[in-house]
């Protein structure tokens, strides 16, 4: 039961209320009134019949919303018939049964505004408008098809990746002519199997599409298909270009490997110095002291030959030092603008007459007017004959080797190839030619020390050596080096 404040406040709250309130009796007699309606109706309603004191009627119309409650024993929701109420709102009468028992002891009646369906409609086109506005800005592509294929939403991001104009799009196009073969079918499958993010959405999917110029992009993709009840009517798509993304990838792992490549050539550099210092010394005696031999004693000519033989020996030995040396050298280069068409051509000056090159043809593919670059040109003496000597004993004194020098695509860099038409080199043994030590060659014949120096050559000189080969065919070595220094950035040298 109520208490009598609780009555009280809810008489109070009814009084209080700025809306048409009253209750009538099942034979249409006004039985009580707010506060509002009295101001609104006048003082005596009390004991009136409604249908004749608000709606002018002689007895309730079949249309009395009250009559059809009391009938109908359910509430009943109607619009009110007001001239005066603004476009925007609708004033609506809600009339409903109070029971006492099982009869019907009395109908209220409450009036309220609730937005006019132009106002819904606006509301309605004003939340459309937002998301649409919402999806044509996204960042990420979006696009949606219907059931048949035809697209019904082309967002500025997909215009973009795609390179179709939204009109081509809505207009021509099938979903299906975005995705290679049956990438479409495949998605489709996909979204309808539990599997893949939940049955109808398909998650970050890597996929390519096509372009309008048939350039193939890969795609992040994510998914969904858009039902109506449990019937599928259309399918969305947002998806994110992944072009940039991969190529940031790639460099990465470029780098890093790089990066693993410069720090073995380092600390073997560090230990080939420190090993080669320790052999000079005792090599320097080894030749001082066969000499004192030779010269102080009369010796017999087995013997003298056999410390010829020493001295030859101890000779190859600081060979190989004076290598090692040299490839771990921290010694401070003379970087100064230079002709490296002319440099090519004295190494060759020097090479050409040897046996070695006698049945080699040598072809030279030289860019004219090349703009000088800043190097030692000691170095790149050493680095030039190094590669040359290579390609030769690798055709074995015969075959073509062909030297170019060009530009860089970019204009900034100067490029040196040296080929030849050799036996090359198998892809696991290709990894490993710029590491010290690393030969191929019979004992005697190699000390695997030579490419590893020109690698450190190359990379002192902020330039890039890579080797291309093909078994069977012949080997390639590409240096690239920048037309400005190492370690002045951007200021070109010999100013
Ligand atoms: N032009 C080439 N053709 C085939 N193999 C080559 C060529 N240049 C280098 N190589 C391979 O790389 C290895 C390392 O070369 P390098 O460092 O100059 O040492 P070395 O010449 O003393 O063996 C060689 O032993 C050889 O296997
Ligand atoms: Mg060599």
């Amino acid at each position: 039961m109520r208490s009598e404040l609780e009555k009280e406040y809810l008489l109070k709250a009814i009084d209080a209320s700025k809306r048409i309130f009253f209750i009538i009796s099942p034979d249409f007699e006004i039985l009580a009134t707010n506060r509002y309606t009295t101001e609104k109706y006048g003082p005596d309603m009390i004991g009136k019949k409604c249908y004749n004191l608000l709606c002018d009627w002689e007895s309730p119309g079949d249309n009395c919303p009250a009559l059809n409650v009391i009938q109908g024993l359910e509430p009943v929701l109607r619009k009110k018939n007001n001239e005066d109420s603004s476009d925007k709102w609708t004033t609506c009468r809600y009339s409903y049964p109070i029971f006492s028992g099982e009869k019907i002891d009395a109908v209220a009646v409450l009036e309220f505004d609730r937005p006019s369906r132009e106002e819904i409609e606006e509301q309605l086109r004003h939340a459309n408008a937002f998301f649409k506005n919402l999806i044509l800005s996204s960042v990420d592509g979006v696009i949606a098809a219907d059931k048949t294929g035809r697209i019904l939403i082309f967002n500025d991001a997909a215009v973009e990746v795609s390179g179709y104009s939204v009109e081509e799009a809505l207009g021509n196009l099938d979903i299906r002519d975005f995705y290679p073969g049956d990438a479409a079918r495949e998605i489709m499958q996909k979204l309808r199997s539990d599997d893949f993010g939940g049955k109808g959405k398909l998650k970050s999917y890597q996929v390519d599409v096509i372009k309008k110029d048939r350039e193939i992009i890969p795609i992040r993709l994510n998914a969904a298909i858009v039902y109506k009840g449990d019937k599928e009517v259309a399918s969305i798509g947002f998806f994110h270009d992944m072009r940039e993304d991969l190529r940031i990838k790639s460099e990465l792992e470029k780098t890093q490997s790089q990066l693993l490549q410069a720090e073995k050539m380092s600390s073997l550099g560090k230990l080939s110095a420190g090993v080669a210092h320790q052999l000079n010394n005792p090599l320097g005696g080894i030749t001082l002291y066969t000499k004192f031999l030779l010269e102080d004693y009369d010796l017999a000519d087995d013997a003298k030959k056999d410390l010829n033989r020493i001295l030859q020996e101890a000779k190859r030995c600081s060979d190989t030092v004076k290598e090692l040396l040299e490839f771990a050298r921290q010694t401070s280069h003379m970087v100064k603008p230079n002709d490296l068409n002319k440099a090519l051509l004295r190494t060759m000056f020097l090479l050409e007459n040897q046996t070695l090159f006698q049945n080699i043809e040598i072809e030279k593919n030289f860019k004219e007017n090349l703009p000088q670059v800043p190097v030692d040109i000691q170095q790149m003496n050493h680095v030039f004959m190094n590669i040359i000597l290579n390609a030769a004993q690798a055709m074995d004194g015969k075959g073509t080797l062909t030297l170019t020098t060009k530009f860089a695509p970019t204009g900034d860099r100067v490029i040196v190839e040296i080929a030849d038409t050799g036996p090359g080199i198998p892809e696991d043994t290709l990894k490993h030619i710029f590491e010290p030590f690393f030969t191929t060659k019979e004992e005697g014949k190699g000390t695997g020390l030579g490419l590893s120096m020109v690698y450190g050559i190359i990379e002192d000189h902020g330039g890039k050596i890579t080797a291309k080969s093909k078994v069977g065919s012949g080997t390639t070595l590409i240096i690239e080096l920048s037309l400005k220094t190492a370690n002045e950035g951007g200021k070109e040298s010999g100013e």
